[in-house]
């Protein structure tokens, strides 16, 4: 069975007649209506229009020393700076593996030496919900401030984004009732879209720091995926035969839905980007099964049935398991919620629950942190992955990718892959960001 690509649903004439002429589909608003949009939403200022402009003004961004400054290396095991001993800090695991809720510290107050134990804490816990923020209420120039101590930002190149500020990347779901349960469902069953931010970027995002705005009482959560423990479940066998493949990530149908959008593209082509399927995390030295759905459009290297069946299995595998799962709730505008995240080993989609009742809308920023290139280092097998909680590997992994997984990012469709028609998938629709 030949493997979907997601966003491949572009090639259908059908599909692009209806996205055409339905301009709510997948929850965004065409550039000429933002205005209106303003105007209803609490938060206007994190809610950008497309500027014609824009199209191809900034490039491409690199993190040659992500691994080595990853500010995870300087954190403290024990958090201290993070939950201080006289805080009155609550926390709430969402499952024995990953995942915490945390009531009782101010992210905006965070000091430096707090703010590399927070990126420890992330490559650990992988996820952490933070209630009762008054980050929204800083503004966009102290959300780009805050990002900026992790690392480089990336800007999208084709989602929405704050109004001078390309940096925040911007989801909204407007307002309203059944209407959207229709547009959204006409042509799909299932608008989830699992992925990992950016994937297909040479250097991947690290964290995600996910900001509500507003958000409906209850309903659209996002879901997370433990790749690390993807890649524990299967057999050594196959787990030495995976560590050997690459996989291409893509963001041509990304950039094929923006067009028949006339969304302008900030950075301009269509990657196809060489990860391996195993990565190491540059801070733990953690194996994760890399295998962000929906940018990935094959296996490299290999015959189109196998890599069809390949991916297929993965989906299987990855996707389909909630022992691996846990649901961050967003839990209404009042909750004042920020959700972060480590992208390197873990997978998140949006879900659409919530369209066919009525209510306020569903806007989040995203602060997307560019993390190292990924790379599979042999040497961390011989540690076992169980060891990977503490700091141990803190040092060395900074140029991994001397290991063979091929040069990674052949942009502009280069490559020699000759794809016609074999879809990758772009998480075409930008609703699907978490
Ligand atoms: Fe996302």
């Amino acid at each position: 069975m030949s493997f979907k690509v997601s966003g491949s649903e572009l090639n259908d004439p059908l599909v692009v007649k209806f996205i055409t002429e339905n301009a709510s589909f997948a929850g965004q608003v065409a550039g000429d209506q933002i205005d209106e949009h303003r105007k209803k939403v609490l938060y206007p200022e994190y809610l950008g229009t497309y500027k014609p402009e824009e199209e191809g003004k900034y490039d491409n961004f690199k993190n040659v020393d992500g691994a080595k400054n990853d500010k995870g290396h300087l954190g403290d095991p024990t958090f201290k700076n993070l939950f201080p001993a006289n805080s009155k800090v609550k926390t709430l695991d969402l499952s024995p593996n990953f995942g915490t809720e945390i009531e009782g510290i101010q992210l905006s107050e965070l000091t430096d030496e707090g703010k590399n134990d927070l990126a420890l804490y992330l490559e650990t816990r992988g996820l952490a919900v933070f209630r009762n923020q008054d980050f929204r209420d800083k503004g966009p120039a102290f959300a780009k401030q805050f990002g900026e101590y992790f690392g480089p930002l990336h800007i999208h190149p084709v989602s929405f984004a704050s109004e001078n500020y390309p940096e925040l990347l911007v989801t909204y779901r407007p307002a309203g009732g059944p209407e959207r349960y229709q547009a959204q469902f006409a042509t799909t069953t299932n608008s989830a879209g699992w992925h990992s931010d950016i994937s297909f970027e040479e250097y991947p995002a690290s964290f995600s720091f996910f900001v509500a705005l507003e958000a409906p009482p209850s309903g659209g959560d996002t879901v997370f995926i433990d790749l690390r423990e993807a890649y524990r479940r299967l057999s050594p066998p196959i787990q030495k035969f995976f560590e050997t493949l690459t996989l291409i990530h893509s963001n041509y149908y990304q950039n094929k839905f923006a067009k028949i959008k006339n969304y302008p593209a900030r950075v301009k082509g269509d990657y196809f980007t060489e990860h391996p399927l195993v990565r190491t995390h540059p801070v733990t030295g953690e194996k994760a099964l890399f295998f962000s759905r929906g940018f990935v459009q094959r296996v490299k290297g290999v015959k189109p049935t196998e890599s069809d069946a390949i991916l297929n299995f993965l989906e299987n595998h990855v996707l389909s398991n909630p022992e691996i799962q846990v649901r961050a709730q967003h839990k209404g505008t009042d909750s004042k919620t920020v959700i972060a995240w480590d992208n390197r080993f873990l997978l998140h989609t949006a879900i659409a629950d919530f369209l066919q009742h009525e209510t306020p809308a569903r806007h989040h920023f995203r602060i997307t942190v560019l993390g190292e290139r990924p790379y599979f280092e042999k040497e961390a097998e011989t540690n076992g992955e169980s060891n990977g909680h503490s700091n141990g590997h803190s040092n060395g992994h900074s140029n991994g990718h001397s290991n063979g997984h091929s040069n990674g990012n052949s942009a502009n469709g280069a490559n020699g892959l000759s794809l016609n028609g074999l879809s990758f998938n772009g998480n075409s629709n930008g609703n699907s960001n978490a």
